[in-house]
């Protein structure tokens, strides 16, 4: 699978659809988030599946167990590839999630990218996510290798904070280029802004997708 996700953060639903069209060959996940979810869940979860793409819904799901438990039984009903959970949620909301026959794909979000931390609390919280049996880890570049050092390739791990170098971070403190994140082992990278901010989105997504491409 492609290892490029793009995150569609995008309000107008026509306009990510649109990009959805002009980035498909270098995509085979798109992340949904809460505000194109709350307004357009369904019809562009849809849409996406109807083009054979597969859905990560970046919800990061945070509450007690029956009540994420139901959620997740809900996004695999839609058709969702994965699906964030808050690992600071704790072993039992974890557990009740991953107990679920019938699932997405359980990735659990250790600490925010947009936060400063340690490389020692995050893999804190890797450890409590791995013993519940999750699928894999949202965590910045910065964690990768030793995260995979401790529990092997498969177990995934997602990286988003990814800038092309010298551009600006946004609100994003733990940062790297994607062929550092690559490199360091992530398993898929998230990219939004860079791409949807650029001036030429599709080039720019192109040549992420080629240099990684030249790496394997
Ligand atoms: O625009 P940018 O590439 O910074 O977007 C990153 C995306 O990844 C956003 O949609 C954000 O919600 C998501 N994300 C994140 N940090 C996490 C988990 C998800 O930035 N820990």
């Amino acid at each position: 699978m492609k290892k490029i996700i793009l995150a569609l953060d995008i309000s107008d639903i026509y306009q990510a659809k649109r990009i959805v069209n002009q980035t498909y060959q270098y995509v085979d996940i798109y992340k949904i988030g809460p505000g194109l979810f709350i307004e357009y869940g369904r019809s562009i979860i849809d849409y996406i599946i109807g083009i054979n793409k597969k859905i990560f819904l970046d919800l990061k799901l945070y509450d007690i167990p029956i009540t994420v438990q139901r959620a997740v039984k809900a996004a695999y009903n839609l058709g969702v590839f994965s699906l964030t959970i808050h690992a600071s949620g704790g072993e039992k909301m974890m557990k009740a999630v991953t107990s679920v026959v019938n699932r997405p794909k359980i990735w659990a979000v250790t600490i925010l990218t947009s936060e400063a931390t340690s490389t020692e609390k995050v893999l804190q919280m890797v450890k409590i996510a791995n013993s519940c049996d999750v699928d894999g880890v949202i965590s910045s570049p910065l964690e990768i290798e030793s995260i995979k050092k401790q529990y092997g390739k498969t177990f995934n791990v997602i990286t988003p904070g990814i800038r092309l170098q010298n551009q600006d971070n946004d609100d994003q403190l733990r940062v790297s280029t994607p062929i550092n994140a690559i490199k360091k082992g992530a398993d898929f990278i998230v990219i939004g802004r860079t791409i949807l901010k650029d001036k030429n989105p599709i080039e720019t997504l192109k040549k992420i997708y080629e240099d990684i491409q030249n790496l394997t």
